[in-house]
C-alpha cells in the first residue's frame, strides 16, 4: 500500500446554478479526516499482507486480501460514519469493488495525470456531489503498484496462485499490472450534514 504523502487536492464542486460555488480548499478538514481513514485503512491491511506472506506465502495470503480487506474497510466505516472502499478500472472482486461512473471517470482522470508526469503516490481527488438528499463529500487516492502487489496482480503470477484465484475470481481483470502502475484507488464518501 502508498505510503502518504502531502495531499494535492485538486478539488470541484458541482453545485446547481441557485447556489454559491465554493471550492474544497486543500486544508478542508473533512480531507484530513479521509486522509487519516485511508492511511489507517493501507496500514493495517499493508501490514497484514505482509506477515501473511512471510509466513505461509501468496497462495495462503489471498484468503488475507478477499477476508481482511472487506472486513477492514466495514470496521472503519461503521466506526467513522464515511463509507470507505477500493475500486479500479481493472477489478478482482468485480460484486464489491466495482467502480461507479464518477469513479470510473476519476479513474481515467487519474491515468491521464500519471501520464503527464505527475507521480501516482500523489494523484488524489475531492469533489462534492449534489444528491436529490443534500451533499456528499467524495475523496478518492490512487494505488500505486509495489514490487510486493505482482505475486498476485503482475505479468507472471505463479501457477498455484493463479488456481486459486481462478476459484474465488473467475471473473478476474485485476492481473498484468507492473510496478508504478495504478492499481486502483481507495474511495470514500460522507453525506454532508444539513
Ligand atoms: C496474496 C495475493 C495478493 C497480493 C500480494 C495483493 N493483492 Fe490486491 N487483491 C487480492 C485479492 C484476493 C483481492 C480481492 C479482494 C476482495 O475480494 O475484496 C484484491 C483486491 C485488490 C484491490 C481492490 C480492487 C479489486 O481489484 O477488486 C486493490 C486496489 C488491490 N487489491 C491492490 C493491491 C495492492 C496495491 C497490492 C500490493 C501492495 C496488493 N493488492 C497485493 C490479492 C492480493
Amino acid at each position: 500500500m502508498p505510503s502518504i504523502r502531502p495531499f494535492l487536492i485538486t478539488a470541484a464542486l458541482s453545485l446547481s446554478a441557485s447556489q454559491m460555488p465554493a471550492l474544497a480548499s486543500a486544508d478542508d478538514p473533512l480531507i484530513e479526516e479521509a486522509k487519516a481513514l485511508i492511511k489507517e485503512f493501507a496500514g493495517q491491511l499493508q501490514s497484514e499482507l505482509k506477515s501473511a506472506i512471510q509466513a505461509n506465502g501468496p497462495v495462503q495470503a489471498i484468503a488475507v486480501c478477499k477476508e481482511r480487506a472487506p472486513a477492514i474497510a466495514a470496521e472503519l466505516s461503521e466506526s467513522s460514519g464515511w463509507e470507505i472502499g477500493r475500486t479500479s478500472l481493472k477489478v478482482r472482486n468485480a460484486a464489491l469493488n466495482s467502480p461507479d461512473d464518477w469513479e470510473i471517470q476519476v479513474l481515467q482522470s487519474f491515468e491521464e495525470r500519471k501520464a503527464a508526469g505527475e507521480p501516482v503516490e500523489q494523484l488524489s481527488f475531492a469533489e462534492i456531489i449534489q444528491g436529490e438528499d443534500g451533499g456528499v463529500f467524495r475523496l478518492m487516492k490512487a494505488i500505486p503498484t509495489q514490487d510486493l502487489c505482482l505475486a498476485c496482480h503482475g505479468d507472471h503470477v505463479s501457477e498455484p496462485v493463479l488456481k486459486a484465484l481462478a476459484e474465488y475470481y473467475p471473473q478476474d481483470q485485476a492481473r498484468g499490472f507492473k510496478a508504478g502502475d495504478i492499481r486502483g484507488a481507495f474511495s470514500l464518501a460522507k453525506p454532508l450534514a444539513e
